[in-house]
């Protein structure tokens, strides 16, 4: 491994500092804008990622990485300056969204595989040379009466190692993302059953990530926390998840990976800031635990920009607030008056 990987994937992981992920393809920021009625045009996703990009604060002292879309990776704000510059300048490392979606699996049983390896050499080749530091692929878990199978987790799991190892061969760091899917359907599993389908998932991936040669210290992992499904009666409390998903994730990942980002999956924002700052509060972890939200820190920036340019300012206060409480449940510093009080 070149020490650049290495390099990356730890200042990726700078303390108290995470990853926006800003990298919804064009359907999923459609769905976004959907909830507030607008409509999905080239113009008005150029400014929702120039109003986030431009939040200056925010991205200088909060967010060490933003993962990207192609189309963003090669898009210019409005007055003609390259999003990588607007990133470049405040010494954020721009990632990509290289994975091409997660497609119905073969069969009956609900379950997605994730596609895009083909010609995926040729493609990070390209984002090497825009600049991309990192790469994201996304592999998605379902559980339901008769899934996750063996079949699926292992496809997944293979086409994660497939993926890494590309990556690292054209000097990106794979952020590597199988998600046990807790706001999926029918999502009304268990506590205990997410934990014992995270840790098969993330055993089996790392079984297919040595088979396939990559090296852990130039790569991330970014999990699902351990939540019980989105339609079940469970309510565990903050602690409960956070003492579960660690004991899962050290029960499963190698000391090596330099790091882990969590996904937000559908957790309220505070729900996942809470939860983030709770298992950083629990000792003996062998790699440093921080953020790589989608929807947790930008839920309330979108509301607040509305599609209005005139709105950038308020939208921008409301993102710096959420990364700030993030940062600060990055080092288990984050309590729950903190974020009321702002
Ligand atoms: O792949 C998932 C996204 O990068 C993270 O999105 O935090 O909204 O789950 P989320």
């Amino acid at each position: 491994m070149t020490k650049s990987l290495k390099a990356i994937a730890q200042k990726l992981m700078t303390p108290g500092m995470g990853i926006l992920a800003a990298d919804e393809s064009e359907g999923t920021i459609g769905k976004r804008f959907d909830k507030i009625n607008l409509p999905n045009t080239l113009d008005l996703r150029r400014d929702y990622r120039e109003m986030l990009f431009g939040a200056s604060e925010a991205m200088k002292t909060y967010i060490s990485g933003v993962i990207l879309t192609e189309e963003t990776l090669k898009q210019e704000a409005a007055d003609g300056t390259p999003f990588r510059a607007i990133l470049a300048d405040a010494d954020v490392i721009p990632g990509i969204k290289v994975d091409r979606g997660a497609f119905p699996m073969p069969g009956d049983t609900g379950e997605k595989i994730t596609e895009g390896l083909d010609g995926l050499r040729q493609r990070l080749a390209q984002y090497a040379e825009l600049g991309a530091g990192f790469a994201k692929w996304r592999a998605v878990i379902t559980i339901n009466d008769i899934a996750p199978t063996r079949n699926n987790i292992r496809a997944n799991a293979h086409a994660l190692a497939r993926y890494a190892i590309l990556c690292q061969e054209a000097g990106i760091v794979p952020v590597v993302e199988p998600e046990v899917m807790s706001d999926g359907e029918p999502g009304n599993h268990s506590l205990e059953r997410c934990a014992q389908v995270t840790g098969d998932v993330l055993e089996n991936t790392f079984k297919e990530l040595r088979l396939a040669g990559v090296d852990l210290a130039g790569m991330l992992l970014k999990p699902n926390m351990v939540l019980p499904g989105i339609n079940s009666r469970e309510r565990p409390t903050v602690e409960e998840v956070a003492r579960r998903t660690v004991e899962v994730l050290k029960a499963h990942v190698p000391a090596a990976v330099p790091g882990i980002a969590f996904l937000s999956g559908g957790q309220t924002d505070e729900e996942a800031t809470a939860h983030l700052s709770a298992m950083n509060r629990i000792g003996g972890k062998p790699w440093p635990l921080t953020f790589s939200y989608g929807r947790a820190l930008q839920n309330v920036a979108l509301r607040t920009w509305a599609g209005r340019r005139e709105n950038f300012n308020a939208a921008r206060a409301a993102f710096t607030h959420r990364a700030r409480m993030n940062a600060l449940a990055a080092q288990g510093e984050w309590t729950n008056e903190m974020d009321r009080a702002a």
